[in-house]
């Protein structure tokens, strides 16, 4: 099957060349800042040791910024991490593409490679700063984003709670009803990245769920409807033969939408729409906001801590899920690879079948779209399933705000009459979908 050439910076006036000539460089000041903020508690934990490791881990951010100003070849890792021969592996196949006097460089290459490949390398840039190595540079940003969106996040826990204590009574058409609305609320919520706000405030100030009806429209493909049906088939297959309904759920954005997500997890079991629930986080600092264990266990810690009594009720039984492991937590190295997941398969063999045992997968967020769709320029009325590239582990659903431009399984002239009426629909997070796909 013929594919699109892929997003890259190479389009002059396009998204993807915007965010390399100037979201990307913004982020590594940022980091930089950071960094040099943070002198005086390495000097504290480690002495001139911690001083030294951190005038490292300056230059070597300040060599990857300049690299990327310029254009530079994209160089090899030097670390020698699990995943550095992959990382080096996919830089060989990029050159390969090439003739022989060009090389990838940060213009050059695909979007999605070298945005991912910044990341890597701000991790390599600390892993090489021993003993610095576990330091998150983006920790800060995403802890207070967390505390910025508090508000919102009391107002879904009380709701939760309410919903909870009545659940057993309520009937089948209200539960859809409810699904549809914490559904809603976690789509929403990837509102709240960091990345697209390059580390600025971004968080969620009021509720949510007053909002829901005027956001509707923004849906651009709603399936929620297909996700039901898979979800209560489940639910009255399992009544007669008391089997496991297992939901998976590719996180994204630590803060508001990791609460969005936990309280959507926490309504599949208590509804028993679902039997156990898998999520999958990242293993190193990811597009400023994403999740990482540390990220999810911080979460949970301060909710189960929060001066607030259904707060701290929804931490202690998400904490108390964990224990029972009918919620578990995996961070596979492929989820900060640079690869498509039609490749998954092939270059993570055992995660394939790890997916391959869920009844449906939930992919959050806008990277994990481009990474599903392959970032390439799709024309906007190719199906979903198409675009998926023959990558079906199991039925799957993408939820997404819009911050990247690409798009597809749309109606014949949508994209379009949202371009003349509306010419930043496609990076302005104010449209989502909930795209539906079950081919297997
Ligand atoms: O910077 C590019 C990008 O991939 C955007 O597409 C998006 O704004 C962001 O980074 C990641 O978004 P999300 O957290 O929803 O995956
Ligand atoms: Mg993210």
């Amino acid at each position: 099957m013929s594919v699109p050439c892929s997003l890259s910076a190479r389009f002059k006036g396009s998204f993807a060349y915007f965010t390399v000539k100037d979201r990307l460089p913004q982020i590594l000041t940022k980091v930089i800042d950071t960094v040099h903020r943070t002198k005086s508690a390495f000097l504290e934990e480690y002495g001139e040791e911690g001083i030294e490791a951190e005038k490292k881990a300056l230059a070597a951010f300040s060599k990857l910024r300049n690299e990327l100003h310029t254009d530079k070849p994209l160089l090899l890792l030097m670390d020698n991490l699990p995943d550095t021969e992959l990382w080096n592996q996919y830089l060989e196949h990029q050159q390969s593409l090439l003739s022989e006097n060009d090389q990838p460089s940060w213009f050059k290459s695909p979007w999605l490679y070298v945005e991912c490949y910044m990341y890597r390398r701000i991790h390599e840039g600390i892993v090489l700063s021993p003993p610095l190595c576990s330091f998150d540079v983006f920790k800060e940003v995403k802890n207070e984003s967390f505390f910025q969106s508090q508000q919102a996040i009391i107002a879904l826990c009380t709701y939760l709670q309410e919903l909870a204590k009545k659940i057993k009574d309520v009937g089948e058409e209200q539960l859809k009803e409810e699904f549809f609305k914490l559904l809603q609320v976690s789509l929403w919520g990837n509102k709240c990245d960091l990345s697209i706000s390059a580390g600025q405030d971004n968080s969620q100030k009021s509720s949510p769920l007053a909002s829901l009806t005027d956001l509707q429209s923004c849906i651009l493909v709603n399936d929620t409807d297909h996700l039901w049906t898979v979800l209560s088939h489940g639910m009255k297959m399992r009544s007669s033969q008391a089997s496991v309904s297992r939901v998976d759920i590719v996180l994204d954005n630590a803060g508001f939408e990791l609460v969005t997500d936990l309280i959507l997890a926490d309504f599949l079991l208590a509804s028993k729409l679902a039997t156990e629930i898998h999520f999958h986080g990242k293993s190193i600092p990811w597009y400023v906001s994403d999740t990482t264990k540390s990220d999810f266990q911080w979460t949970i810690q301060q909710l189960r801590a929060a001066n607030h009594r259904w707060m701290s009720k929804c931490g202690s039984n998400w904490d108390s899920n964990l224990k029972k492991e009918v919620w578990l937590y995996h961070d596979h190295l492929f989820w900060t690879l640079p690869h498509e997941f039609c490749k998954v398969a092939q270059v993570a063999p055992d995660l394939y079948t790890e997916l391959q045992k869920s009844d449906l997968i939930l992919f959050k967020g806008d990277l994990n779209y481009r990474k599903l769709t392959g970032d390439r320029k799709w024309d906007f009325t190719v199906p979903f399933s198409q675009a998926l590239n023959r990558f079906h582990p199991a039925p799957l659903c993408s939820i997404r705000t819009l911050k990247a431009d690409i798009q597809v399984g749309l109606k014949c002239g949508q994209g379009e009459q949202l371009t003349s009426s509306e010419p930043t629909w496609m990076i302005s997070g104010q449209y989502g979908v909930i795209q539906f796909s079950a081919l297997i």
